[in-house]
């Protein structure tokens, strides 16, 4: 066994012993032939208290039958019966033999040993409250006033002799069940209370074991400085060997995030920084090869920034696949310009299109195989295009936290959604653990043991090639595909974390996603505002209000950037696509009256669906505009003359003077002087006032119907375009 060399102490017999020198008279026996992360997780808490382990049956093949479904583990009691042979003499050695993929230590070595004095038995089996595997015996067991009736052999404590006596009757095969095998002894009353024989009893208040299974509603976390306790609420116990048994692991896993000292509030997360790999030792060209799982299964805003950001990734490019499962025809034109623009980037990009008509289960199944096949894949990292990383950092930082799954927290903007769920309920989907907000809100940070997680992750490929080598895992009964993969995983044993270590992201909303218009993430300044503000804002807008970045370069005409190059592009883009200019005509059905005294050649946002999304536009980004400039004035943000104008020497190419109707206009120029047109800008008469160069993204704001009356200068080629809203009319 070579896991834990520099901790695991080995086994000294010695005749006599210092009675207060408890820690040297106990000794943990377990079973366990594969080092799971549940064996991970029992020597961790085994190391902390300095237990004195020895674990048997490694490397051993398990014969002991699928003990989570069925009976079995007969094998266990035949390795127990070996070990016992060469310490049957061993007096005043307590042994205690426990299982070891789903348990935890709560406490050390003295107080297991004390509360085993104080049982005044030669024997202490582990109890609960349900009877397995054979009902029929529940007659047969002594009646309890008050306590767990039922033996569980997950936990035995008792002096080597009496252990011995008692696994030196097996003589039955691997597979036989090793509970029904104690219970028989157990209750066998001759056996049971005579002195000469065995002395056994059932620990029935949990003062050391706690079985979790029908017991979960009884036990709560018990923080105290330093560590962290299971407390029985029922029995007001604080047992010291925590027993995932039956369908509890995840109940366990959850207790494990804490017992005994995974974290607490004073000191956080302890193992956060064991065996982490260390990537800043590497030379680049030493990374491990990652392959990039894309998956986009519905339309979803937003995904050419998604694609810049996986490319902006700080990880070697060279080192990173691609494969991408596109489900929708809409994104092929965005695929297929990044793909032109960066196929060479990456070590290789490869994409399954809408046209193979993939289920997302069979896309997901092909991804991760294509991890498992090939042997130098070193991780496969999944994730899904409603995943918006924006920490570069994140495949560097998965890898090193060293773990076999792992996922980055990221979570719908200001809302508790997020992509893992901390419980179960019992038919499998989500349920709210007591710690869920905790995590999602960043008030407890750690790496946590989770039931489930989506949207994004990374898996070992040695796990691809090992502990889940099956080809089928996104396919179970009618599951969604990541629970089917959670399940199998959790059913393999392999525990998947969650990290909220870092910020890593967020989670965009996919839901109501019209894709019915030309540029479709215009819209959704609604659904998915930082994205949107992301996208469509210019990056100084936020200076206005922290260095008082605007300009006034006519009186009370105040000049600010509001919009991005992009948010500029795509609504001319809209526009065009629309394509029904006004013409500049006096008649106007789309006004009240239907006659308009200085028409321009313009688009109504109305025209196109965006009135709405505009008008919120004004009040999220343009009122604190307003209320700084002219101080005093709270605007209601509203207008019902919002357009875009279009000024070109062919059609209409200037605006005479006029005054809008409106408290105060903005206008926004939508493309470039010299290179989009020549001329253009605006005039203000009452001051004499010109600005002739308007700058793409900048919002003019200034009063409407009494002092500014002003002109649209005119363009003399190209063509000029500006956005245009009379506010507070
Ligand atoms: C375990 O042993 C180490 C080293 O002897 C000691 O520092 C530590 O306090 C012990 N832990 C406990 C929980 O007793
Ligand atoms: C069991 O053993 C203890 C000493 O370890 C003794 O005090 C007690 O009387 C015994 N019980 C029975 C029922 O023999
Ligand atoms: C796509 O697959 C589904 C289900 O597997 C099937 O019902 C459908 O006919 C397939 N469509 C095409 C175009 O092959
Ligand atoms: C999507 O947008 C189109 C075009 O503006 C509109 O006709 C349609 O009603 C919208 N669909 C939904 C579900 O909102
Ligand atoms: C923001 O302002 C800085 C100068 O302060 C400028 O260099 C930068 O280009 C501006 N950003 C944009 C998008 O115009
Ligand atoms: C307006 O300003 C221009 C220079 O900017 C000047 O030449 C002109 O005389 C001014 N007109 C009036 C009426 O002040
Ligand atoms: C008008 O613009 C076009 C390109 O947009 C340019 O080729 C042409 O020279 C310009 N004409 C004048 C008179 O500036």
């Amino acid at each position: 066994f070579c896991g834990y060399p520099s901790t695991v102490k080995f086994f000294k017999l010695r005749k006599f012993y210092p009675s207060f020198f408890f820690s040297e008279k106990l000794l943990v026996l377990t079973v366990a032939t594969e080092e799971t992360d549940g064996f991970r997780r029992f020597m961790q808490s085994a190391n902390y208290f300095n237990y004195t382990v020895k674990v048997l049956g490694m490397g051993e093949a398990w014969k002991g039958g699928d003990v989570g479904r069925s009976i079995g583990g007969g094998q266990k009691v035949k390795l127990l019966k070996k070990a016992m042979e060469d310490l049957a003499d061993q007096e005043d050695l307590v042994v205690l033999s426990v299982d070891s993929y789903d348990l935890i230590f709560a406490g050390g070595p003295e107080e297991i040993l004390r509360k085993f004095q104080q049982a005044n038995h030669k024997v202490l089996f582990a109890a609960e409250g349900l009877i397995w595997p054979d009902k029929r015996l529940s007659d047969k067991y002594p009646s309890v006033r008050s306590g767990k009736r039922y033996l569980n052999s997950g936990g035995i404590i008792g002096y080597a002799p009496y252990i011995n006596r008692i696994v030196s009757q097996w003589n039955l095969h691997d597979n036989d069940d090793d509970q029904l095998f104690y219970t028989k002894i157990y209750l066998d009353p001759l056996q049971r209370v005579s002195i000469e024989t065995l002395n056994m009893t059932l620990d029935h208040k949990c003062q050391i074991f706690q079985n979790l299974n029908g017991a979960v509603d009884e036990v709560l976390l018990k923080f105290g400085t330093g560590r962290v306790r299971v407390r029985n609420t029922a029995y007001d116990s604080l047992p010291v060997v925590v027993h995932g048994n039956g369908n509890t692991k995840m109940y366990l896993n959850y207790l494990g995030n804490y017992v005994p000292n995974a974290w607490n509030y004073e000191h956080g997360c302890s193992h956060c920084d064991d065996d982490v790999v260390d990537l800043s030792q590497l030379k680049v060209s030493e990374y491990p090869n990652v392959l990039v799982g894309v998956f986009i299964e519905q339309p979803t805003p937003f995904l050419p920034e998604f694609f810049q950001r996986l490319l902006t990734l700080d990880y070697p490019k060279d080192k990173l696949k691609i494969f991408v499962h596109n489900n929708e025809v809409y994104h092929e034109k965005h695929i297929q310009r990044f793909w032109e623009e960066n196929r060479n980037v990456f070590s290789s990009f490869k994409v399954v299109g809408p046209e193979e008509n993939l289920s997302q289960g069979e896309a997901r199944n092909m991804g991760m195989d294509l991890c498992r096949k090939d042997a130098t894949c070193d991780y496969y990292f999944s994730i899904d295009s409603d995943v918006m990383l924006t920490n570069r950092q994140t495949v560097k930082l998965l890898i090193e936290q060293n773990r076999k799954i792992i996922g980055p927290l990221v979570t719908r903007h200001s809302k508790l959604w997020s992509n893992f769920w901390g419980a179960l309920s019992l038919d499998g989907y989500y349920a709210r653990s007591e710690d869920y907000v905790d995590i999602v809100q960043r008030k407890r940070v750690g790496v946590w043991n989770i039931p489930y997680m989506a949207h994004v992750y990374l898996v070992k490929g040695s796990v691809l090639r090992n502990e889940l080598k099956e080809r089928n895992y996104f396919v179970l009964e009618k599951l969604d595909p990541d629970m089917a993969l959670c399940r199998n995983a959790r059913e393999m044993g392999v525990f998947m974390y969650i990290t909220n270590r870092h910020d890593f992201g967020r989670l965009i909303s996919t839901a109501n996603y019209n894709i019915s218009h030309y540029n479709n993430d215009l819209w959704q300044i609604f659904e998915n505002p930082v994205d949107w503000k992301e996208k469509y804002i210019h990056q100084n807008y936020t200076r206005i209000f922290t260095e008082n970045f605007l300009e006034q370069p006519c009186p009370d005409v105040f000049w600010f950037p509001v919009f991005s190059v992009k948010a500029c592009d795509e609504i001319v883009e809209e526009m065009e696509h629309y394509g029904s200019w006004s013409g500049g005509k006096h008649e106007d059905k789309r006004i009240s009256g239907g006659y308009e005294t200085v028409p321009t050649d313009d688009i109504h946002m109305k025209q196109i669906g965006f009135d709405k999304e505009w008008l919120h536009f004004i009040r999220e980004f343009i009122s604190p505009v307003t209320l700084k400039v002219f101080s005093g004035y709270y605007t209601k943000g509203y207008a019902i003359m919002n357009f875009v104008v279009k000024y070109t020497p062919e059609r209409q190419a200037y605006l005479r003077p006029h005054h809008d109707s409106s408290t105060f206009t903005i206008n926004i120029a939508l493309n470039n002087k010299d290179t989009d047109f020549q001329g253009g800008g605006c005039r203000f008469h009452r001051y004499n006032c010109s600005i002739e160069s308007p700058r793409k993204g900048w919002s003019f704001m200034h009063p409407g119907r009494l002092t500014h009356l002003h002109e649209g200068l005119p363009t003399t080629n190209g063509t000029r375009y500006i956005a245009v809203s009379f506010i507070d009319p």
